[in-house]
């Protein structure tokens, strides 16, 4: 590589996390887990792929932390409770082999949910409408379900990326 690229191939620090290089993968949904927000064969390979390829840090697709009006696509991947985490870690470990790291982006659509997604109707912290949908949300549920998604979520995101 030239020259010029010398930093772009330096590793970097992220607090205690070290990055072999400076190439990032922005988060980008896929659609192809399980159904139950499982690490399919499909996912590792789309994953490893761009590892093996020189990505130094990947950034998963938005990954559910509720099921319900928590969905964001059908077959999203899923963090919403410890069993979720050996399926991840499937993920990482498939990584890591390339010195890859892996951060997972967490996610609750709140307004923005799609009934036709979820089969519920949204919730998110207020009652406004989603300007893009128009869609009404109850407010308080939500509330409920994210401080309940809320407790788990550090500790879900340390065991991943160890
Ligand atoms: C198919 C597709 C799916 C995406 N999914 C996500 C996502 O799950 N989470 C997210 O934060 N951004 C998502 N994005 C946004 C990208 O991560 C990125 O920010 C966007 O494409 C702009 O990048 P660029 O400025 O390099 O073009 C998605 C983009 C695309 C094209």
């Amino acid at each position: 590589m030239k020259q010029e690229f010398n930093k772009l191939q330096s590793p970097m620090k992220i607090g205690r996390l070290s990055i072999p290089n400076r190439v990032v993968m922005t988060a980008m949904g896929t659609n192809i887990a399980a159904a139950g927000g499982g690490v399919n064969d499909d996912v590792i390979a789309y994953y490893e792929a761009r590892a093996r390829g020189g990505v130094g840090l990947i950034i998963t697709e938005v990954t559910r932390v509720a099921d319900g009006a928590g969905g964001g696509e059908p077959c999203q991947l899923a963090a919403r409770r410890p069993s979720d985490i050996s399926e991840l870690q499937k993920l990482a470990n498939a990584i890591h082999k390339y010195d890859s790291k892996l951060f997972v982006q967490l996610q609750h659509p709140g307004r923005e949910a799609s009934p036709f997604v979820t089969g519920e109707q949204p919730v998110a912290p207020s009652a406004i409408a989603n300007p893009m949908g128009g869609r009404r949300h109850a407010a308080r549920s939500f509330d409920r379900g994210m401080r309940g998604a809320g407790a788990e979520v550090r500790y879900r995101c340390n065991v991943c990326l160890s």
